[in-house]
């Protein structure tokens, strides 16, 4: 048992996750997180996601800070760990702090709790825990027929090990939800997203892809998602500034979005 801190030590705490669209498994977060404040090693205790899902962890920041957080801890719940967690977290704090304009408490970023010394003890409680046989769920009584979507353009963001390390869960969260928020599968002529494995041209990491144009896009932030929504899917345009051409020649990363 983790003995309770003082109270004025106590750092606000944000538990992250990649992904949750489902009431559930953000039930679950919640549940989680009300078992760690009950432990009082935290003034607050909240949850967000990198990826996909409500809150995103930029908008759990600023609210926490907006709240007057003195120090704020970053606990990744990511099983495997995201080997590059660490180095897109560290730019994306810069990036939204300097967006933000006013100076931001420390945050720190826990180790995974699943590297620390009592995970084995865990997992060896879930083992013994086990009583629950899985069994695939009825066929359904009738089968429902789809609509196939019109959706024109395709976008890929590439998850390859340099795009992860330089903030691609980032890039596809921000795009998924500007996709929902913006009925983005319909609009205009519609458009889908997919992560997809190396594209090609890592250096130019996170990059994403729009076809049927097959236009890559490098460096991109969440400005760049925006620029590309704007300007190519909507618009039927470039987004310069993001826009790397095919020419045959070696592409360096300008500054983002220059
Ligand atoms: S890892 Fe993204 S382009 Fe290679």
């Amino acid at each position: 048992m983790i003995a309770p801190s003082a109270s004025n030590d106590r750092p606000d705490v944000i538990v992250i996750a990649r992904s949750a669209i489902a009431a559930a498994p953000i039930a679950e977060m919640q549940a989680l997180c009300d078992a760690l404040a009950s432990r009082q090693v935290a003034a607050h205790t909240t949850f967000a996601f990198t990826e996909q899902g409500e809150p995103a962890l930029r908008d759990r920041l600023r609210e926490r800070i907006d709240a007057g957080a003195r120090r704020i801890v970053l606990v990744p719940l990511l099983v495997p760990m995201e080997p590059g967690l660490a180095n897109w977290i560290a730019k994306a704090l810069a990036r939204w702090q300097a967006a933000d304009g006013k100076p931001w408490p420390p945050v720190l970023l826990a180790p995974p709790p699943m590297a620390m010394p009592g995970a084995a003890d865990l997992l060896a409680l879930a083992v013994g825990a086990a009583d629950h046989h899985p069994q695939p769920p009825p066929p359904p009584l009738k089968a429902e027929g789809s609509i196939v979507p019109a959706q024109k353009h395709r976008v890929l963001v590439c998850h390859g090990a340099p795009c992860t390390a330089a903030g691609a869960a980032l890039v596809w969260g921000h795009l998924r939800g500007e996709q929902a928020r913006r009925s983005l599968r319909t609009a205009g002529e519609g458009m889908m997203s997919a992560k997809a494995t190396c594209l090609g041209p890592c250096s130019l990491a996170p990059v994403v892809q729009v076809w049927p144009e097959g236009t890559t896009y490098g460096g991109v932030d969440e400005a760049g998602v925006d620029a590309i929504i704007e300007r190519h899917i909507l618009s039927g345009g470039i987004a310069d500034g993001y826009a790397y051409p095919a020419d045959g020649r070696k592409q360096r990363l300008r500054r983002t979005g220059a």
